[in-house]
Parts: C-alpha cells; sequence; structure tokens
C-alpha cells in the first residue's frame, strides 16, 4: 500500500499559542493510524522546533516546513536552507505552493533546486502542482501540469524520486471552498501517474499523490477514495481541529 497522507497546511496563520493548543487537541484525539498512514503539519517556520517537540513520542505524525530557499547557503537575509531545517530535524518541506509560485515568482527550475537541496539534506519534498483557472478552461491542464512535473522532478535519478511526494492542487479550488471533483481529480492524479510511470517505471506506483484545495471534513473521505488520491494537503480546515481529525480518519 502505497502511503496515505493528510497533511496540514498552515499558511501564514496561527499564534504561537494557538499553534500549541491545536496541536494538543488534534494529538489528543489519539488517533489510531494504519502503519501506512501519516499525518504532516506544515507550520510556520517560528513553530517547526515546538512542533518537533510535540510530535517526538508520536508514530505517524511528522513536521514539515512550508518553504525553503534554493540556494545552499549564503547573503539571502531573511531566508532558510535545507540544511538550517535537517538540523533541527524536520524531515518534510513542501516545495513549490502555488502561493509561492505566485506572489514570490518561484518557477519550475528554481523548485528543481528546491528539491535537490531537500533531498541532499534527507528531507522528504512535498512537490505541489496545479493549473490555474484560465488554463482548466481551455482544456490545457494536462499539459500544463507535464510541464511542471518535467522541469523541476525529471532531472531526479530514480532513487531520489522514490523519496518525494506529490500534491496537486489545482489552483482554482485552493481556498475558494470550490473543490475538484472526484472524477477530476482522479483524472489529474491517473494522468500525474503515467507521466511518471512513462519516465520512472514501476516506482510511479510506490509515489503518493496528494490533493489540495478546499478538502474539507465533509468531502475528504470520498476524495481519499480515488484509486490515485493518497490523501491530501489541507490548508482552512486543517486550522480547526475537529476536521482536521475527521480529515486523517477520511484517509484510506
Ligand atoms: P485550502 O488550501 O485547503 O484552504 O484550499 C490548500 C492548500 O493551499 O494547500
Amino acid at each position: 500500500m502505497r502511503k496515505q497522507i493528510a497533511a496540514a497546511n498552515w499558511k501564514m496563520n496561527l499564534t504561537f499559542q494557538q499553534a500549541e493548543k491545536l496541536l494538543d487537541d488534534v494529538l489528543g484525539a489519539k488517533i489510531q493510524f494504519k502503519g501506512y498512514q501519516q499525518a504532516i503539519f506544515a507550520v510556520p517556520f517560528p513553530y517547526l522546533l515546538l512542533t518537533r517537540s510535540e510530535l517526538e513520542e508520536e508514530k505517524n505524525y511528522y513536521v514539515a516546513a512550508q518553504n525553503c530557499y534554493h540556494k545552499k547557503n549564503g547573503a539571502f537575509t531573511g531566508e532558510v536552507s535545507a540544511e538550517m531545517l535537517h538540523s533541527i530535524g524536520v524531515g518534510h518541506c513542501v516545495v513549490g505552493h502555488s502561493e509561492r509560485r505566485e506572489y514570490f515568482g518561484e518557477t519550475n527550475s528554481m523548485l528543481a533546486d528546491k528539491l535537490d537541496l531537500c533531498l541532499e539534506n534527507f528531507i522528504t519534498p512535498i512537490f505541489c502542482c496545479g493549473e490555474p483557472l484560465a488554463i482548466r478552461d481551455t482544456g490545457a491542464q494536462n499539459e500544463f501540469v507535464e510541464t511542471q512535473l518535467r522541469e523541476s522532478i525529471f532531472h531526479l535519478s530514480p532513487d531520489s524520486f522514490q523519496r518525494i511526494i506529490i500534491a496537486y492542487e489545482p489552483i482554482w479550488a485552493i481556498g475558494t471552498g470550490k473543490t475538484a471533483t472526484t472524477g477530476q481529480a482522479q483524472e489529474m492524479h491517473a494522468h500525474i501517474r503515467s507521466c511518471l510511470s512513462k519516465k520512472y517505471g514501476a516506482a510511479a506506483d510506490e509515489v503518493s499523490i496528494l490533493y489540495g484545495g478546499s478538502v474539507k471534513a465533509g468531502n475528504a473521505r470520498e476524495l481519499f477514495s480515488c484509486p490515485d488520491v493518497d490523501g491530501g494537503l489541507v490548508g482552512g480546515a486543517s486550522l480547526i481541529a475537529a476536521d482536521f481529525i475527521k480529515i486523517i480518519a477520511g484517509l484510506k
């Protein structure tokens, strides 16, 4: 069974105190995970150490950064490197979220460098891809996402490729309350897997592909039931403990 993952993306939300409470509330639910299920918290940089230490005794929970810089180190005031994340015990990092692409000008080639740096530093990247509405409206979403994969992922060796997680997040569904239908999600996930298998063969069957974009407590189970949807990357609903607990429970 491929890993089935519920990943919380807190974005730029919550105070330290609210973050502590949210973690306590989710962990307090004592969710019974199957061996191949995981929950990941992608938290703001200042909360990484807190989250890591809260999860220290937990088996199926992991902490993730929401971003890292695409250079190894140096004079880049305000940025955080993959090496720094590794040095504080962070093992996952979101790479190429559409908000980073849109507001911070991140390109496919910068994201290729971020993937390399994460992997060199033993960090599992959660690589985000997905098309804007204008592309979906013209029906060119498959080619659009394929280009994102080709330009950011396809330089990876087969060994490195097997260490990544992918998140498909149609931009028109992020934070809009408009979720892709199960048909749309499954179709794109199958397309992504087929692009990956053309390049990497059977290894593509082992890579988890998460769906993101208005995943809620009420639609998670249905989305996750699609054969090629291996869980979700969850923004808004991950900020409410009861909702995120239900989303984790919706994993197959
Ligand atoms: P959303 O965000 O669940 O609030 O739509 C998802 C994401 O951006 O990862």
